[in-house]
């Protein structure tokens, strides 16, 4: 079903992170998309046992990454273990957003969010954000696409 559904409404792989007082972490979501024009919203559904749904409560910001080709380690680097137990900014080159959200130097373009609303949706929460900050830090670079059997193959 995860092969068909991912298929069949395909996104890009992005890294989520956040800042809540001295502690920053990021984790790899897929399951994030534009959902309002005017003003400009975006969301993300992050499971609430994920250490990156603590910050986000906290600070009420968040910042999408958005991952080139080419950035699979990356995204399972920041996808298969917690920042409750690991430092994984160590040896990953990042700078910050205008309100202190790290950006992943291999990010080919970002946005720092507001969380205007969120909703528990089944086993997810649905951060509703607006663009605080953003760029577009590399404009030939093409998105990793979600393929759910590159990541959990055999699920
Ligand atoms: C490719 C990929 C996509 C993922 N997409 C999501 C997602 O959209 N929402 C979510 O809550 N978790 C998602 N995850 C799982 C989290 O990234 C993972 O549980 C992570 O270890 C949480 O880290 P944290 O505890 O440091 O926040 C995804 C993982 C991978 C590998």
């Amino acid at each position: 079903m995860q092969t068909l559904i991912s298929r069949a409404t395909p996104t890009g792989v992005y890294v989520i992170t956040a800042k809540s007082g001295d502690k920053i972490n990021g984790m790899t979501a897929a399951w994030v998309t534009q959902i309002s024009f005017r003003p400009a919203l975006v969301g993300v559904a992050i499971a609430p046992q994920r250490y990156t749904y603590s910050l986000i409560k906290n600070s009420g910001i968040f910042c999408i990454n958005a991952l080139p080709e080419g950035a699979m380690e990356l995204a399972k680097h920041f996808g298969f273990k917690s920042g409750r137990k690991v430092d994984k900014f160590e040896n990953v080159p990042h700078t910050y957003a205008k309100n202190g959200s790290p950006v992943l130097k291999d990010a080919y373009a970002y946005l720092e969010c507001k969380v205007e609303n969120d909703f528990e949706v089944g086993d997810h929460t649905l951060f509703i954000g607006s663009i605080l900050d953003g760029k577009e830090l590399d404009t030939e670079a093409q998105p990793l696409i979600f393929r759910w059997d590159d990541f959990f193959g055999g699920h």
